[in-house]
């Protein structure tokens, strides 16, 4: 008797596959649902990856954490401010920069007509460590692979980096703040404009001076840019 040869088969089995197994239509259908809830847009992609450090424990600090900091605000707008760490208040919220020197930071972006949906803030490292001791290298070389991400996703146009950690990360040098700030410059393309921490003003009020004169620096050059962008804008 001649065997029949299936066509298909014969296609498939020239590949070496020697068995198919189909897909049940309700896990089809999962993956299908899975695939469509990937998002496009920045704000989208955010609120994944946001989902997906939920419970991260990469390092020490996610046991004594209490929230992790995301950070927030608008990551359409082109704008991102880039702390060191959250602090009791940030741990306490899960928000970055709402106790004392996130309330100065407010007012110093305000005079320049920048507020929260006008920009997005996130931290070197988004849980606090203990006591608001500097993050350890290792910590902020672990966690800042996730604001690395963020920047990635957000495509800012300049980027703020306030005090020393900020800037030594982002620029991958140890040259001290006074002689970074005020000055343009960049990672992977992006600008980065150096000042001083917020925390550091509430400690010596001498230092608003250089920072007034490092937001007017930030103001010209966000005009020249057309920054904040507009919603879709890139
Ligand atoms: N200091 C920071 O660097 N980040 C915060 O979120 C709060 C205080």
């Amino acid at each position: 008797m001649s065997k029949m040869i299936d066509p298909f088969w014969e296609a498939v089995s020239s590949f070496g596959v020697d068995q198919v197994f189909v897909l049940p239509e309700w896990i089809r259908k999962k993956v299908e649902e899975d695939q469509a809830a990937i998002p496009e847009g920045i704000p989208g992609k955010m609120a994944l990856m946001k989902k997906n450090l939920a419970g991260c424990m990469k390092c020490d600090l996610g046991s004594t954490r209490k929230n992790i900091v995301f950070g927030e605000g608008n990551p359409e707008a082109g704008i991102l401010v880039v702390g060191e760490g959250p602090g009791a208040t940030e741990d306490e919220t899960g928000r970055p920069f709402v106790g004392r020197s996130g309330k100065l930071l407010d007012k110093i972006f305000a005079s320049i007509d920048l507020d929260r949906e006008k920009l997005f803030i996130a931290n070197i490292v988004k849980c606090r460590p203990p006591n608001n001791r500097t993050p350890s290298a290792g910590e902020s070389e672990t966690c800042s692979k996730f604001l690395k991400q963020q920047i990635e996703i957000m495509k800012p146009g300049i980027i703020i980096a306030l005090g020393a950690s900020a800037a030594r990360i982002l620029l991958e040098t140890r040259t001290g703040i006074g002689l970074l700030r005020g000055e343009f410059h960049s990672y992977m393309d992006t600008p980065v404009l150096v000042t001083y921490h917020p925390a550091a003003l509430l400690r010596s009020p001498a230092l608003k001076r250089p920072v007034w004169e490092d937001m007017k620096k930030l103001k010209s050059f966000m005009d020249e840019a057309g920054l904040p962008r507009e919603p879709g804008e890139k």
